[in-house]
């Protein structure tokens, strides 16, 4: 079936499966493979992308759910060569090993920042406790979001 989505700010088509995933249109359909595969169970949240600006598992919703609706990648968080903040903050911080959690890890730590940027160690965690990263022990990625946090503050502060 025919599957129409706003991706990134773009409307794009896909010829589908009825049954296949939202992460299998991005990847395989759409040419978008920053989101990830890792469990397909909607357990680790390397898939992480927003609907409708909602944080979701893309490999839990079927691709026809998507349609006419708005979907945001991690390919849309850079504004051509600059990097988002939060990606910057990643490198900066160290916070990738293999990178496989990191583009599920920068969607998420987005979608919170946007929301609440004054939030606690406890609270960050909690927020970010669906995303499983194998590698890194953490302790690097929360240090990210310290930077992006700070960062994302100073920036509406210029505005
Ligand atoms: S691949 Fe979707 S949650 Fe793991
Ligand atoms: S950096 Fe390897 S799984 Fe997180």
């Amino acid at each position: 079936m025919l599957v129409r989505v706003n991706v990134n700010g773009e409307w794009r088509s896909a010829d589908v499966w009825p049954g296949s995933s939202l992460l299998s249109m991005l990847r395989d359909d759409l040419g978008l493979p920053g989101s990830k595969n890792a469990c397909e169970q909607g357990e680790c949240g390397s898939c992480s992308v927003w609907l409708d600006g909602a944080l979701v598992c893309a490999c839990l919703v079927l691709a026809p759910q998507a349609h006419e609706r708005v979907v945001r990648t991690v390919e849309g968080l850079a504004a051509g060569e600059a990097m988002h903040p939060v990606q910057e903050a990643f490198v900066e911080a160290g916070a990738v090993q293999c990178g496989f959690c990191t583009p599920g890890f920068v969607v998420a730590v987005t979608d919170l920042l946007e929301r609440d940027e004054d939030l606690t160690e406890a609270e960050v965690r909690e927020a970010l406790s669906g995303n499983l990263c194998r590698c890194t022990g953490y302790a690097k990625i929360l240090e990210a979001v310290r930077i992006a946090s700070g960062r994302m503050h100073l920036r509406e502060d210029e505005v």
